[in-house]
């Protein structure tokens, strides 16, 4: 097949006129920083997900820290996260003196499970992180039910802004804290950005104020508010990691043409399912990627050597060649030298996942054609080496 010229990456930015526009008349009307725009961009989050409080920051990975945070979690406890994930979801507990311990993923929809928690409770368990793979929903629901009551769930929804749980509420609204992304290659992106979205206005103040270095007012509120203006108030050690207006600015037009860029990928997953019904050899892909309820961040299939005939890694290498950004999520954490020492079991089923996944590329970017040439050229691979 003739090699298109472009780089087809996994998960392109779709940005239009609007959000140019939506930026440019935050840059002229003087205030950048958070402000109007950032608390606008909150109220629509809310809305849209359903949860009755949303505070926005400059990342998951502050997202994931702040909740931990506010749940009181420090040196001495344990928290449950699973290994086929960003190095972020592990991150947060070690920043706060804490013990990540890894927990093994369900083969299928590749996400920790009641059971692979459940194996790995101890009395200094003080939270499970949830990792809603690829955009996949994991029924929290469920896993509540096993789980003791002091035990919290955090849910890291980096993946997952618009996917449903098995209940039909959107990702978000359950209660627990959700931090969700908005980094560059996101469903929603403001480039850089994060949310957390939960239910608890105490907690919730509090996020506010630790997003902003403590303090109990911010800059706007003292722009726009006299008596705000005349005693600043510090309450606690906080951080600063908020969000910015002009971030806020490209989110609220994402936010809004959302649905629109949602409809795409579940166009382009059902292009990737009907031309993958012709394929020389079976390839499975994440539970649920082809159901309403996933988000279609990641689009996971399963390449196994043993028939493709070929190494993951070989196939991902030469789509490489292809101009074509397969990619892999994720090597594991447990594996890595500075997560190694934390655990001592093995995971079969993640080091086995490991192997064998590749992400195809899939954003709101892409056409039908782009669909067609990946799954052409893998054909064409497979064929000849299988
Ligand atoms: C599962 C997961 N968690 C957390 C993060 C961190 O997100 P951010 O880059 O917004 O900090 C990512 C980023 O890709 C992710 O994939």
């Amino acid at each position: 097949m003739k090699r298109r010229e472009t780089y087809l990456a996994f998960g392109i930015p779709d940005f239009t006129d609007a959000e140019i526009n939506a930026v440019t008349r935050v840059m002229r009307s003087g205030w950048v920083g958070m402000g109007q725009e950032t608390i606008s961009f909150e109220r629509e989050l809310s809305e849209y997900i359903g949860a009755p409080e949303v505070i926005t920051v400059n990342s998951c990975t502050s997202a994931l820290f702040l909740a931990m945070l506010v749940e009181g979690i420090g040196p001495g406890d344990e928290v449950i996260v699973p290994s086929l994930t960003w190095c972020a979801t592990a991150n947060a507990p070690l920043y706060l003196g804490a013990t990540p311990v890894f927990c093994d993923v369900d083969p299928g929809n590749m996400s920790l499970t009641p059971e692979t928690v459940k194996q790995n409770v101890s009395s200094r368990t003080k939270a499970v992180i949830v990792v809603h793979y690829g955009g996949r929903a994991v029924d929290v629901g469920a896993l509540r039910q096993t789980l003791p009551r002091d035990i919290v769930i955090i849910e890291d929804a980096a993946h997952a802004f618009g996917a449903r749980y098995p209940n039909g509420i959107r990702v978000g609204a359950s209660g627990n804290s959700v931090c969700f992304s908005f980094y560059a290659n996101k469903n929603l992106t403001t480039a850089d950005g994060g949310a957390i979205a939960l239910a608890d206005p105490n907690k919730a103040d509090r996020l506010r104020s630790l997003r902003m270095s403590g303090m109990v007012s911010n800059a706007w509120s003292r722009y726009i508010d006299p008596s705000s203006a005349l005693k600043a108030e510090l309450t606690e050690l906080g951080y600063k990691m908020n969000l910015t207006d002009l971030q806020a600015a490209i989110g609220r037009v994402q936010l809004a043409r959302f649905e629109i860029m949602a409809t795409r990928r579940r166009d382009l997953a059902e292009r990737y399912r009907k031309k993958f019904r012709n394929f020389p050899m079976p390839v499975q892909f994440q539970e649920g990627v082809f159901e309403e309820s996933h988000a279609r961040h990641l689009l996971v299939g399963i390449f196994d050597p043993s028939s493709t005939g070929m190494a993951r890694n070989d196939i991902l290498l030469a789509l490489r060649q292809r101009n074509i950004g397969a990619s892999i999520h994720y090597s594991p954490l447990h594996e890595m030298r500075l997560y190694a020492p934390y655990c001592s079991q093995r995971l079969p089923i993640t080091e086995e996942l490991a192997m064998k996944i590749m992400t195809l590329p899939i954003s709101a970017r892409m056409v039908p054609d782009d669909v067609d040439y990946v799954v052409d050229n893998l054909k064409e691979l497979l064929e000849c080496k299988g």
